[in-house]
């Protein structure tokens, strides 16, 4: 059975995969914040005995610790790095916000660099060995047509950098890094009037972390499957 370890994975797009990944008999290891309170993941676990809910705050290194520890020897087939913040107080010209920014720095960027460094044995032992993490269109210097936004921006387009350096350094241990754009997605970061459904965006995202093979470590995927300009 393939095995998913996944963060941010109690609401949006992140708690959507696991219940697809359920659907297709995955096992999924699935971490948030607070699981007492992740009231959908644990009505999911109650009926999928291959769900576990881990805690992990992704900028809390003691509690990333304690997960390796608990997946000691676990073959992980696929990584997503999904937890991210919108950081919108540090979205506007002329107010800028220091702790919105070191927020989105920690979370955005150094959480999943951290999450490969922690889990990169379980990814090699495994078959598919797949890491990807969740980026945004908004990384890409050719789509920006509309500024702001800038913390979200930076540390979007600076986990992109750290995905190709990754795709790099874990070529030689047959490790796929792959930087994924999941769409404008209707979720709370992305609003009421996102193009797609998690549904969707899930599906698609299944679609090509299904597909891709080691040619495809390093690049920037669309969800539509075709490859965006840094
Ligand atoms: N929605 C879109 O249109 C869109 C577009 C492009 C890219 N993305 C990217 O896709 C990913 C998922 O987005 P989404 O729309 O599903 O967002 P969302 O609905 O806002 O959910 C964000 C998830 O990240 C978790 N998270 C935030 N900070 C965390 C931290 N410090 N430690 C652990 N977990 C943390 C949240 O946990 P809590 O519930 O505990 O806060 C939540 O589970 C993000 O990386 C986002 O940047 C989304």
């Amino acid at each position: 059975m393939p095995t998913l370890l996944i963060t941010g994975a109690n609401r949006g797009i992140g708690l959507e995969l696991c219940k697809q990944y359920l659907d297709k008999n995955w096992e999924v290891h699935a971490c948030c914040r607070n699981p007492k309170n992740a009231k959908e993941l644990n009505t999911l676990a109650d009926k999928n005995k291959t769900l576990t809910i881990h805690e992990l705050e992704v900028t809390d290194e003691a509690q990333m610790d304690a997960l390796k520890k608990a997946l000691k020897n676990k073959p992980v087939d696929i990584l997503i790095n999904n937890a991210g913040v919108h950081a919108l107080g540090a979205s506007q010209f002329g107010k800028t916000d220091d702790k919105a920014w070191e927020e989105a720095v920690a979370v955005n960027l150094i959480a999943p660099m951290k999450m490969m460094e922690h889990f990169v044995e379980n990814v090699s032992i495994s078959d598919k060995k797949i890491i990807a993490s969740m980026s945004s269109k908004m990384g890409s210097m050719d789509d920006n047509g509309s500024g702001g936004a800038y913390a979200y921006r930076a540390t979007k387009a600076a986990l992109n950098a750290v995905m190709v350096s990754a795709a790099h350094d874990l070529r030689h241990l047959d490790i796929t890094a792959l930087i994924l754009h999941p769409g404008w997605v209707r979720t709370d970061m992305g609003g009421p009037h996102g193009e797609i459904s998690v549904e969707q965006s899930a599906q698609m995202l299944r679609k090509i972390l299904s597909e891709c093979d080691i040619s495809d470590s390093g690049k920037f995927f669309d969800i539509d499957g075709t490859v965006i300009p840094w």
